[in-house]
């Protein structure tokens, strides 16, 4: 049982999960905004999550950013030898530290599970998507991302996403008239949750996650609280686990 209750968290994560229509919350004091300690703290606590529910979980697929890679840094060494883990998506681009493919692979290791990875960039044109995937060794790992039981995913705001994904200044306006609030593993969402654009994406596709057991979403920074609240009803599916910041935040939004 995971029990996190100081300054009265508890409480703040009983109204936060009311609000987001959640799966569950969990709270960590303090805002990782203010001071990125913060983000370790969150990443601890996500492990505490994760290892609770391991054991009913044969596939796990993690996204890329610094909040996943805070999970896998410090997630304990333990052994799971059944578990697969996989990148939920393609994603070379960003630093290789924190990309989806490093951070299975780093998973896989504390766990002393299995990994498989996805040599893809996150995005390309149309037409080398579409021969891509009919590759074998593609169609066999994106059946396996396909089939995870548990996601872990970080959450960001659109425009920060979209400037780190390097997408054109166009699109960058373009993101910003439609209204993009959010952003996970690639889909953009905006105030209503509707998702008003997505990267031509090789990995776990949002039809998918429904089906998903275990969904873990991982956020530090208030700045993040209105990406959170526009995920639509991914929400009802999704354990956060969050800061005090965005908590409060969230809050004070609804
Ligand atoms: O899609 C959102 C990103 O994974 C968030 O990345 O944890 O580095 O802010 P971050």
């Amino acid at each position: 049982n995971i029990v996190y209750d100081i300054k009265g968290l508890e409480d703040i994560k009983a109204k936060v999960k009311e609000t987001l229509k959640a799966k569950d919350v969990y709270v960590v004091p303090g805002d990782a905004d203010l001071n990125p300690y913060v983000l370790k703290e969150i990443g601890i606590l996500a492990s505490k999550v994760i290892l609770s529910l391991i054991e009913d979980v044969k596939i796990i697929a993690v996204t890329g950013g610094q909040t996943v890679k805070e999970v896998v840094d410090n997630f304990p060494v333990c052994s799971f030898k059944n578990i697969l883990v996989v990148p939920a998506r393609g994603g070379i681009g960003q630093e290789v530290e924190k990309q989806a493919n490093t951070l299975a692979a780093n998973l896989a290791k504390k766990i002393n599970g299995c990994y498989k990875l996805l040599h893809l960039p996150d995005t390309m044109d149309e037409e080398v998507y579409n021969l891509l995937i009919k590759k074998e060794e593609i169609q066999e790992i994106l059946n396996d991302i396909n089939s995870a039981d548990m996601l872990v995913f970080g959450i960001g705001n659109a425009i920060e996403m979209a400037r780190r994904r390097k997408l054109s200044q166009d699109m960058i306006e373009k993101l910003k008239e439609v209204g993009a609030i959010g952003e996970i593993f690639g889909y953009y969402f905006d105030k209503a949750g509707r998702i008003v654009y997505s990267t031509t994406t090789i990995g776990i596709k949002l039809e998918k996650i429904k089906n998903i057991k275990y969904m873990i979403g991982v956020a530090g920074g208030s700045h993040k609280a209105e990406a959170i609240l526009s995920l639509g009803e991914i929400k009802n599916n999704t354990i956060f686990v969050i800061d005090e910041g965005i908590a409060k935040k969230i809050m004070s939004l609804e």
